[in-house]
């Protein structure tokens, strides 16, 4: 592949940001914030080769994409989608409990069809990359067929994705219910087939404790047995019916959280979305194992969900990553998400820091999902998965953005105003994905 070089603005945060995570106020995190205004990437052969100030010599007869006015980050990290539910996202009315029988359960059924799941993963892929985001952890169906056509069309790609099968045999329609043992022998089929092939990565994905009985659990907790470096991916603590439900379905356990983890599917690498009602003893065990919580702020506030407790978990140094959980969630965009989780922090007296959410979205997902080698920054040497950016896409930002003001001020209106119009390009793997029209 031959080199790239593009001349724009240049956003992302030190390594050391890893070291100090989330911490109330923003401050820590934001002092590792790296802004060359004019800047210099290139990259060679999929990966970073240097990032930094633009400097002439530095240009070897590369052509050099003049992108000057533009912001150049690392691309978004998604940690919680629903590919088969984008064709019924805003779907009206119902908390979750009756939204999943209403409205989720009748559409994921059509995932049984091989060709039309290649489809959906198409246009799912296509709206991640319009909007910035170049991984994501991914749910798919029952059906193993909605795994090989979201893993299929991500290879082509050559994106970094995680994604599985869903298990439920129970609580669900007979339609989509399989077994332990069809959910064991699929799902080891399929990390055999897609885990470490390419970009493409694995993760063990039990929907949620009320829709797999403790033997389905417990082929889970041996398949992670088995294949450790593989991701478990679920929900956890969404709804407050949702939760009694749960201590009715498994009185033996002390909470929720502790369902997961009797089962061995709690810790690195163990993705739970949600996590809004959670007692202390839970938060403390939720982070002490490095479990990853995924905050979906548009979904929990479309569902009625509730408030994701984000000091508490700040000060109990929980790895929390942004998750859009379309269909429930209300938007692709991680601007959108960032917005209505500034919205969720207020509520709450909290304050959400521009730059805690540019972390959560970018290094600070790929840290929690223990992939900061190889995504999240800059870095040379990391793979070139970046975002170009457009500030000023409307009237009313071109307007902001040129108010003299500090960097953080005016990246704070970005994310909240922004959305897809403010993707400019996207790259994976050094390769354009996607171009806005105009
Ligand atoms: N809990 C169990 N399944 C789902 C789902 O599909 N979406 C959401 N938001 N929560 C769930
Ligand atoms: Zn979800």
């Amino acid at each position: 592949m031959p080199r790239h070089a593009y001349r724009a603005s240049l956003l992302d945060f030190h390594q050391d940001a890893t070291k100090v995570g989330l911490d109330g106020d923003g401050a820590k995190v934001a002092s590792h914030i790296r802004f060359v205004d004019d800047g210099l990437l290139i990259v060679e052969d999929g990966k970073i080769a240097y990032a930094g100030a633009f400097e002439e010599e530095l240009i070897n007869g590369d052509t050099v994409h003049d992108f000057r006015g533009k912001i150049i980050c690392p691309g978004f990290i998604d940690t919680h989608i629903h590919y088969p539910q984008m064709e019924m996202i805003c779907a009206y009315g119902e908390q979750l409990l009756d939204w999943l029988k209403t409205y989720t359960f009748p559409t994921e059924r059509k995932y049984s069809d091989k060709t039309y799941a290649r489809e959906m993963a198409m246009i799912c892929i296509r709206e991640l990359f319009k909007n910035g985001t170049t991984t994501a952890a991914v749910f798919c169906t029952v059906h193993p067929e909605s795994v090989d056509a979201f893993f299929e069309v991500a290879e082509t790609h050559n994106m970094l994705v995680i994604a599985g099968k869903v298990l439920m045999d129970r609580n669900a329609p007979e339609y989509l219910q399989d077994t332990p043992e069809r959910a064991y022998d699929e799902s080891k089929a399929l990390i055999e087939k897609w885990h470490g092939r390419g970009r493409c990565l694995y993760a063990i994905t039990p929907r949620f404790a009320p829709t797999s009985t403790a033997a389905q659990l417990e082929a889970a907790g041996r398949l992670r047995r088995e294949f450790p470096d593989v991701f478990v991916h679920t929900h956890l603590a969404e709804n407050k019916a949702e939760v009694e439900w749960v201590q009715e379905l498994f009185p033996e356990a002390r909470s929720y959280f502790d369902v997961y983890k009797r089962f061995g599917l709690t810790g690195r690498r163990c993705i739970f979305a949600h996590c809004i009602h959670l007692d202390d003893t839970d938060m403390h065990e939720f982070s002490d194992s490095r479990s990853v919580a995924a905050f979906c702020p548009t979904s929990n506030l479309f569902l009625g969900s509730g408030l994701l407790p984000l000091q508490r978990m700040r000060e109990m140094h929980v790895l929390l990553t942004l998750g859009t959980d379309v269909g429930a969630g209300t938007s692709f965009s991680m601007f959108q998400t960032f917005h209505d989780a500034y919205k969720v922090s207020q509520l709450q007296g909290a304050k959400l820091s521009v730059e805690e959410g540019l972390y959560m979205a970018t290094l600070g997902a790929a840290h929690a999902l223990g992939l900061d080698d190889r995504i999240g920054n800059l870095d040379v040497g990391k793979d070139a998965d970046f975002v170009m950016l457009d500030p000023t896409a409307t009237e009313l930002q071109q307007l902001r953005w040129a108010t003299p003001s500090p960097l953080s001020d005016r990246l704070f209106t970005l994310f909240m105003l922004g959305d897809h119009h403010n993707i400019f390009r996207t790259y994976v793997h050094g390769a354009e994905v996607y171009a806005r029209s105009s």
